[in-house]
């Protein structure tokens, strides 16, 4: 294969295509694992000229990756319309963290999504706050009203959407404008659409993040974060990160790497499949809301029908007069459904949520108990008599 331009590619061959240099795969198809702290050089006058260039493509030192981590920041930046570049993480959560920091400084205010995923909030309100940044948060339906909420403080918006748990979809072309007039600096966590469903640079984003954990690896076997961003942000970006120690292991790099290649049919599995399964769900007579973007129930749902190319597996739905117990029962229930954090692998998962702990400037007024489904790549016939089983544990336990 030639080093060439992908950018005017479809997705699914970005993904199969993107960052598999010649110069870096050699006779193989998969650019090979790179271990590797100490990079030799021939001589002085080499190493001198290591230090001249801090792109990704030159050996320097283990810190700054190998062939292996450069070609999959590459092929995530081909996938992003509007992106310089890409840097790796060793989760989502150090993703989020190191990009705030890379834009906050003390004295400055954050506002965040109230649906932010748990972690996000608790750095904003424990470390940003040790580090004299204020965190306020805001109503994911805000839209454009986000303006009024912008003081002479305000430095960045940290958005989700949807969001976590109740996957409210913002408005988030109309944020990024009203921010962007007041040069506030905005920032996505985009791990359920990925660029593949929601290109984020070109809606507006200037940084957008995923826990690579989730779809990019889709195996449920590697823990990475991966953030893209355009000229303006990168060079900021690649700085902190280096500055305060990010490297994700080639071994990682490369099981990254070898779950982007199916990214595409995977996405689109997991979409058909939760579709199905949502829409079941929603005629069941024990099941109030279903909060899938993708359907009526879910606030934000025709901004999703604006802005998205798809959707994912992962959503949402309420047991219509459940408490804890008969959620429980109805969980336990689950043969193909296994219980534990994550989701994005090819499997499924099912979760009991309360949103209502976590909320600060909204309330979440739905009276019956959540449950988060991940769906995934087994068949979705088997998925729904499993849950249909279920539904009669769960009446057991109301009984
Ligand atoms: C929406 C979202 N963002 C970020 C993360 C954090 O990713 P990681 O678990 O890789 O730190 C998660 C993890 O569940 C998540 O659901």
């Amino acid at each position: 294969m030639a080093d060439h331009d992908s950018g005017s590619k479809k997705p699914a061959t970005q993904a199969v295509t993107g960052g598999r240099r010649k110069t870096w795969t050699g006779a193989v198809v998969n650019p090979p694992v790179f271990r590797g702290s100490t990079h030799l050089y021939d001589d002085v006058a080499h190493l001198k000229d290591g230090l001249k260039s801090n792109d990704d493509g030159h050996f320097f030192y283990g810190r700054r990756g190998s062939p292996t981590q450069w070609s999959l920041a590459e092929a995530l930046t081909e996938m992003e319309p509007g992106a310089a570049g890409t840097m790796l993480y060793p989760s989502g959560v150090a993703a989020i963290s190191c990009s705030l920091l890379a834009i906050l400084q003390p004295g400055d205010e954050v506002l965040l999504t109230d649906s932010s995923y748990d972690p996000s909030r608790s750095f904003a309100d424990a470390f940003l706050k040790r580090m004299g940044v204020t965190a306020r948060y805001y109503d994911p339906l805000i839209g454009s009203g986000i303006a009024s909420l912008f003081g002479p403080k305000t430095k960045a918006v940290l958005m989700e959407s949807p969001g976590s748990l109740t996957f409210e979809v913002q408005d988030i072309p109309a944020i990024c404008q009203a921010a962007g007039a007041a040069d506030i600096v905005t920032l996505l966590d985009n791990t359920w659409a990925t660029s593949r469903f929601f290109p984020a640079l070109e809606q507006g984003v200037d940084i957008t993040m995923v826990a690579a954990t989730k779809y990019i690896v889709g195996h449920s076997d590697v823990m990475m974060g991966a953030v893209t961003t355009h000229d303006k942000y990168w060079a900021r970006l690649r700085r902190t990160a280096q500055q305060l120690g990010q490297v994700v292991s080639p071994d990682d790099a490369y099981l990254a790497a070898r779950g982007l290649r199916t990214l595409e049919v995977r996405l689109r599995q997991h979409e058909a499949s939760a579709l199905e399964i949502a829409h079941w769900l929603k005629g069941r007579p024990e099941v109030g809301l279903v909060l899938h973007p993708a359907l009526p129930d879910c606030p934000g749902h025709e901004l999703w029908k604006r802005d998205f190319k798809g959707s994912s597996g992962l959503f949402s739905f309420e047991l219509k007069y459940g408490d804890d117990q008969s959620r429980a029962a109805f969980i336990d229930a689950l043969q193909l459904f296994g219980i534990g954090y994550s989701w994005g692998g090819f499997e499924s998962l099912a979760l009991p949520v309360d949103p209502r702990k976590h909320r600060t400037a909204t309330t979440w007024s739905a009276s019956g108990a959540l449950v988060r489904l991940h769906i995934g790549l087994e068949d979705p016939e088997d998925l729904i008599a499993d849950l249909a089983k279920a539904f009669e544990y769960y009446h057991s336990a109301q009984s």
